[in-house]
């Protein structure tokens, strides 16, 4: 019966040694220019030596200089970025794994940044002035973006495919979950736009749409393009499940994504039991929190995208059920490879116990908050800890 998770699979022209992948991690900065730092260690080059299928880099918001988010975010704006991300790539398919660069946009996440260089922030119809007081209406600017302003960003979404592919990257994951643009786009918190990029979920997913058209355009048919959508938002008047279930069956239909995965629209970070990142996840019972978005997507979209479940993944026993289902097609795991690159190996030479990690999210705060590098607080061999990663 269990065999599912290790079957090879094709996809659009590539080939994925099984059906686990890795969620994609933001866990390195730039440099001056705008090229990956490497002087901080590569987790991603180790989970794919590690027996992982896929393997993205964390989002790249400076697709189009208006989506970074701040100073130390990579850059993918300009062909003098290609060698940086080939080494990406290269690092990638050199362990085993397809690797795939994970597009994004800032948004109105980015317009703190933007107002400091002067320029106007990219955003749907609003942005919060003062970031950490949320979206409430006293603290809302009105910026909303030009049509001219939009295509041109969406040209730079398929210019991007292009530097991805002559970079050596086998796909494109576009980011349309959390707090990315799209995800804001979608949302009726961030889109009060009366246009036709605004109001119903066909025209709030309208820029969702035009960028994989554009990506599959430019790109080719044949480089795979994986979008990571926001079923829900946790925050109050936000998008609300069938509307994301209803974006996801617009994607598809159009014929320009391949594979759809799950995950959290726009969370509150104090909120950390209703975001992507859920903690303490101990037990089965606690594991897949997207489980059943997954399933209703996969229904609605009729195989006219894969699906990819991840959240809270830990035993691959239950991932196998959940593929046997019929609930999605792959499965993708983050959190767990920090403390164990290797953890797919192990999976496959029979030690199917449960990962390690118990999602206490320390490695996260560390890295976000002191700027250490990536590392598990438990880890108790060198490898594990990330210091000799790549
Ligand atoms: C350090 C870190 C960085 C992350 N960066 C990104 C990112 O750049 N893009 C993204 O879509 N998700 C990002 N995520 C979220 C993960 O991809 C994933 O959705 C989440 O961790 C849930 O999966 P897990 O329970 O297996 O960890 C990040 C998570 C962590 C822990």
């Amino acid at each position: 019966m269990e065999n599912i998770l290790f079957e090879q699979v094709t996809v659009g022209g590539v080939t994925l040694r099984n059906r686990i992948f890795m969620s994609a991690a933001a866990c390195y900065n730039a440099d001056a220019t705008g090229d990956i730092d490497y002087g901080m260690p590569m987790l991603h080059f180790a989970v794919a030596k590690g027996g992982c299928a896929l393997v993205p880099t964390g989002g790249v918001s400076g697709v189009h200089p208006s989506g970074r988010t701040n100073a130390t975010r990579p850059m993918f704006d300009s062909d003098e970025r290609i060698p940086s991300f080939r080494a990406f790539a290269e690092g990638v398919r050199r362990g085993g794994a397809a690797a795939v660069l994970q597009v994004t946009h800032g948004g109105a996440g980015a317009a703190s940044y933007q107002l400091s260089l002067g320029r106007k922030p990219f955003v749907a119809s609003h942005y919060p002035r003062h970031p950490k007081e949320g979206l409430g209406e006293v603290n809302r600017e009105a910026a909303p973006a030009t049509e001219e302003e939009i295509f041109e960003v969406i040209a730079a979404f398929g210019d991007a495919a292009v530097r991805a592919r002559r970079a050596g990257f086998d796909g494109i994951q576009v980011h349309a979950a959390h707090e990315s643009l799209l995800s804001q786009w979608l949302s009726p918190l961030y889109n009060l736009r009366n246009d036709a990029w605004g109001g119903s979920v066909e025209n709030r997913c309208r820029l969702h749409c035009e960028i994989v058209r554009e990506i599959k355009r430019r790109g080719g048919v044949d480089f795979p393009v994986i979008v990571k959508l926001g079923i829900e938002d946790t925050l109050a008047g936000g998008t609300v499940e069938a509307e994301g279930i209803r974006a996801a069956t617009l994607l598809a239909a159009q014929g320009n994504v391949d594979i759809i995965e799950v995950s959290q629209g726009l969370q509150n970070m104090d909120d950390m039991e209703r975001t992507c990142l859920r903690p303490h996840i101990l037990s089965t019972d606690r594991e897949a929190y997207f489980r059943t978005w997954a399933g209703k997507v996969r229904a609605a979209v009729r195989g006219g995208a894969l699906v990819t479940l991840q959240g809270g993944l830990r035993t691959p026993s239950l991932m196998e059920e959940i593929l046997q289902r019929g609930e999605a097609d792959f499965v993708s795991l983050c959190r767990p490879y920090i403390r164990e690159p290797g953890l797919v190996n192990r999976w496959a030479e029979g030690d199917r116990s449960r990962a390690k990690c118990i999602s206490c999210n320390r490695c996260l705060w560390e890295h976000l908050t002191h700027g250490k590098p990536l590392a598990c607080v438990f880890s108790d061999t060198p490898s594990e800890a990330g210091r000799v990663w790549a």
